[in-house]
């Protein structure tokens, strides 16, 4: 009777619901044997099911143990599935349950992170950044710059020649040049990058280091706008109550020039750092570019980015910042 044989199937189906329902909460070695036993042994609820079969009406007995092969062909797949997934867990290296270590991001490099707040307040002054070569010519680095042939800045001692002549940057002033050359006037740029200079290397010096240039030019510009500027970044850069000292000096490319200090506060205290060069552009750099120097003016600055680097943040030995000891380079 069909009627039989659906009511017995629905009781196989409901068997192999809870079967299946306990293998999932077997979560090891131990409990997988356990169930096991209770549904596939030799004395499990399969093999009761099957000693059932005398108790069912003789023509519905192939129909029921088919059913009982198709049941417990399931369970076994579902087992064999189930052990393998857990032996692939328990030997597998990765323990879930053990804490994360959490993820160590990357950052940028302190002086990076200074060249990159510096140009930040330039430009919003209305400076666009540009760059220029480290490996650069002598017309660049010094002639065009006014240095005189004989200078004492050119002595093969304090610069880094290449055999061709050419040479490693000592001043990023070379980028005045680079941009006067195609530029014509107004013009407004901030220049940061590496320079070099074969210094020994102490707690000061490095045979590399960075600066930021500024240049403009335009008509009518005045020794008030370049300490105006001087100022606003002070004010931009290390707050408004630091201040800005110019001291008269001499440079081969300004006319007048002076020494740039800013007075800002580390660690509580008010001080007076010196932090680079400025001047009124020399009218024999514009000449040099073709620029007339009756009808243009200019200014320019130098500031040593390490300088600013080491007592904004602290940093005692230039050295530190460019031995990527990752134990310092994290403290910032
Ligand atoms: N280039 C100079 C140096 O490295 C710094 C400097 C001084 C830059 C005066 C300037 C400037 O633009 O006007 O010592």
């Amino acid at each position: 009777m069909s009627g039989t044989i659906s009511h017995m199937s629905t009781q196989l189906q409901d068997q192999q619901a809870a079967a299946l329902r306990a293998l999932d909460q077997a979560f090891d070695a131990d409990a997988l044997e356990a169930w096991r036993i209770e549904w596939l042994g030799t004395k499990g609820r399969v093999k009761g099911l099957m000693g059932g079969i005398k108790d069912v009406a003789k023509d519905e007995r192939k129909a029921f143990g088919q059913e009982l092969n198709t049941l417990k062909g399931a369970l076994e797949a579902a087992f064999d599935q189930r052990q393998a997934d857990t032996q692939a867990t328990e030997s597998s290296p990765m323990d879930v349950t053990e804490p994360g270590t959490g993820e160590r991001a990357g950052r940028r490099h302190i002086i990076t992170r200074t060249v990159d707040d510096m140009l930040d307040v330039f430009g919003r002054m209305g400076f666009t950044p540009v760059t220029g070569p480290e490996l650069e010519d002598e017309r660049h680095n010094f002639t065009a710059l006014n240095v005189p042939a004989a200078h004492p800045a050119r002595e093969p001692t304090d610069n880094f020649y290449l055999a061709d002549g050419r040479m490693l940057r000592s001043q990023t002033s070379t980028v005045q040049i680079r941009v006067l050359d195609h530029t014509p006037p107004p013009v407004r740029i901030v220049a940061a990058g590496r320079v070099y200079r074969p210094d020994t290397h102490d707690a000061t010096h490095y045979s590399m280091f960075h600066q930021v240039e500024g240049l403009y030019v335009d008509r009518n510009v005045t020794i008030v706008d370049l300490k105006s500027t001087l100022l606003a970044f002070a004010h931009a850069y290390f707050g408004p109550d630091a201040e800005v000292r110019m001291r008269p000096s001499f440079f081969p490319f300004t006319e007048p020039s002076a020494e740039v200090d800013m007075k800002m506060q580390i660690k509580g205290r008010w001080q007076w750092i010196e932090l680079g060069g400025c001047g009124m552009v020399d009218p024999n750099v514009l000449s040099e570019v073709g620029i007339d120097p009756e009808v243009w003016t200019g200014f320019a600055f130098g500031l040593g980015v390490e300088r600013i680097a080491m007592r904004r943040y602290g940093i005692g030995d230039i050295r530190w910042l460019f031995e990527n000891d990752e134990r310092f380079l994290r403290r910032f």
